[in-house]
């Protein structure tokens, strides 16, 4: 029976037949992760998710642990006590943070609640997946800005932008590309904006950074009113599994935010694991020695296999195969699947000549180099 004076004639048929989800949601394409598994192999070298290789700080795992028999009791919704150990960390107002369910959940509630139909959203053209999906789920128009060079170009972005631009999401370094912007670009493209248009600048990979230009756009967040940092605990802490990130945004911003957040996002071990993981600075300069000791190695081992290997400031490195090349990206990660190794290959990011490679331990690095080599077979 309908009540509240809905009449049957004012409502489409085919949605008082069955649930129907809301215009836009059948288009979105689903999010594919990196491979977890090959066939028949037990445990296979996993280079295909950016995780990090050398697992997770020994102090977090033991807050994990510790905190096991408190499953029944609901996390802090506030999140108080990680909020003041990322305050002081990074010397931010606790009162501008937002803690999500990874930073991933940041971005949708940036997009639910900024955006509505008739607004857009700017990214790269192979800028994160997740920031699309966000931007559609709130029914707003993606606007690709095209990277000559695989990189993020600011003028493309802005010359996409206007006044219905709701936010512009920059992975700084991108996935799965490795590029950055260096802090003249990024001050050029928030100045370049509207004020009312928010520039998302999303660190998840700045921990393993080696350019001295380059900026995590922190500094930039404090002073301006439309600026949001997002980091996670998922890359240079290895806690991916706990899904745990945060953003530094204005008061206003968090205030609106937080009314649409779920109250429990953050669960109640993940946030302590969060805590300790942000202390233990020995594993943070640990995973990011290995990344600094072996990107450079990968990139110029794959360079030399005549793959083009594109500079990258995250952990991992982007290879591509050359138009004259007779193999393809797809046949390399089946190859490598069979021995082992799986990579990501990147049909769904746009770029299907393209394998994401994680940077791994060196036994890893050697074995992808040794597997690839296999593969292209000898050079003339
Ligand atoms: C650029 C970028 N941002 C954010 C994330 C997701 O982070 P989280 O695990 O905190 O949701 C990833 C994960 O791969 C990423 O590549």
């Amino acid at each position: 029976m309908l009540r509240y004076g809905a009449r049957m004639d004012t409502i489409a048929p085919e949605r008082l037949m069955r649930p129907q989800p809301k215009t836009g949601i059948l288009e979105i394409e689903p999010y594919v992760g990196g491979k977890a598994s090959a066939e028949g192999v037990v445990e296979p070298i996993k280079l295909s998710s950016n995780e990090n290789v050398l697992g997770s700080s020994a102090v977090a795992r033991a807050a994990f642990e510790r905190n096991a028999g408190k499953l029944h009791i609901y996390p802090d919704g506030k999140a108080m006590v990680l909020r003041s150990a990322v305050s002081t960390e990074f010397h931010l107002e606790p009162e501008r943070l937002i803690f999500g369910c990874g930073s991933d959940e940041v971005f949708t509630l940036l997009a639910q609640t900024y955006c509505e139909p008739g607004d857009n959203v700017v990214q790269g053209e192979f800028g994160f997946l997740a920031y699309r999906i966000a931007a559609r789920a709130a029914q707003a128009e993606v606007r690709f800005a095209p990277m000559p060079s695989l990189r993020f170009d600011v003028d493309q972005a802005l010359a996409l932008v206007d006044d219905r631009t709701r936010l512009v999401f920059l992975d700084n370094p991108g996935n799965p590309t490795g590029g950055w912007l260096r802090r003249d670009e990024l001050e050029r493209l928030h100045r370049g904006l509207p004020g009312a248009c928010i520039l998302v600048i999303d660190g998840a990979y700045a921990e393993f950074v080696d350019d001295p230009g380059f900026t995590d756009g922190i500094d930039l967040a404090r002073e301006a009113d439309n600026v949001v940092v997002t980091r996670t605990f998922s890359k240079i802490h290895g806690l991916a599994a706990l899904r745990v990130g945060w953003g530094y945004a204005p008061t206003e911003m968090v205030g609106a935010m937080e009314r649409i957040r779920s109250p429990f996002n953050v669960n109640l071990p993940a946030q302590f694991a969060a805590v300790e993981a942000l202390g233990d600075k020995t594993f943070q300069a640990e995973s990011r020695a290995l990344v600094l000791e072996w990107r450079p190695w990968l990139t110029q081992q794959l360079g030399g296999l005549g793959l083009d290997v594109t500079p990258s400031q995250g952990n991992f490195v982007l290879a591509g195969f050359p138009r004259e090349t007779p193999q393809s990206a797809q046949a390399a990660e089946a190859f490598l699947a069979s021995r082992g190794i799986l990579v990501r290959g990147l049909g769904n990011y746009g770029l299907p000549d393209h394998l994401r490679i994680t940077v791994g331990l060196e036994p890893q690095n050697r074995a992808v180099v040794e597997a690839l080599a296999a593969f292209v077979g000898p050079r003339a």
